[in-house]
């Protein structure tokens, strides 16, 4: 998968994508990463990207010139952008499902906006995806963004060391985790479940599907709600 970064702060990005998982994807050619600074497509002189709102009010706003101009010329690159991602409080509220599809993706673009918000065309005037990472307001979009990518990048087919952890998550899909536990068998008193030291998997699995409807009754019935509805 070909990912390409639209964002007043490329920098922000290096260290995020260039450790663990989102490093090995690379390393092992099943994604790439291409930043792209949108105040290089300025026509301005001063490199200028936002502006005064026309009928006044506070802030400033992302001109729709530099937005467009490198979202042409970055699509030119490459084989055809799949799907455009635009990052906005406004947008579709980003879920499992919504990344499952991204993941099936072979290029996405993502735009990151910043400052008080963006020309209304950007929206418009393109065939984007809005996507909100929750109800909150953050400074900008690139944090959205890696947040997109890590949870996309990870599904991808390779990208986690065999299918294991995976397939768990599949099988309790749209439930929170059952508790997990690793050594040493008693620490500061607290013990691991005899059950899980039994070596009897299909106890093992029985249990730990029990573990997570309970955990997700308590803390999450709108996910077994939705579920059967
Ligand atoms: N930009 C600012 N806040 C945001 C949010 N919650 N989700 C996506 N993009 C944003």
């Amino acid at each position: 998968m070909r990912i390409d970064i639209l964002t007043l702060f490329p920098e922000m990005f290096h260290d995020v994508l260039n450790e663990s998982i989102l490093r090995i994807a690379q390393e092992k050619n099943l994604v790439t990463f291409h930043l792209h600074n949108i105040r290089d497509y300025s026509n301005d002189k001063h490199k200028c990207v936002d502006d005064k709102p026309y009928g006044g009010g506070a802030g400033m706003v992302l001109k729709p010139e530099p937005i467009f101009n490198a979202v042409d010329a970055v699509e030119a690159q490459g084989d055809s952008v799949s799907k455009k991602i635009l990052l906005t409080p406004q947008g579709n509220k980003l879920n499992q499902k919504i990344v499952e599809n991204l993941s099936e993706e072979t290029r996405l673009m993502v735009i990151c906006g910043h400052y008080e918000g963006f020309d209304e065309r950007i929206r418009s005037g393109m065939n984007v995806l809005e996507i909100s990472i929750g109800d909150y307001v953050l400074t900008g979009g690139e944090i959205p963004a890696m947040v997109i990518v890590d949870a996309v990048v990870r599904l991808i087919p390779g990208v986690l060391g065999g299918d294991r952890s995976l397939q768990s998550e599949s099988f309790m899909n749209k439930m929170l985790e059952y508790p997990q536990y690793t050594r040493p068998a008693e620490f500061r008193g607290m013990r691991v479940p005899e059950i899980l030291k039994s070596g009897n998997h299909s106890k093992i699995k029985e249990w730990r599907k029990k573990k997570a409807v309970l955990r997700t009754q308590e803390r999450r019935p709108d996910l077994l709600e939705k579920e059967t509805q």
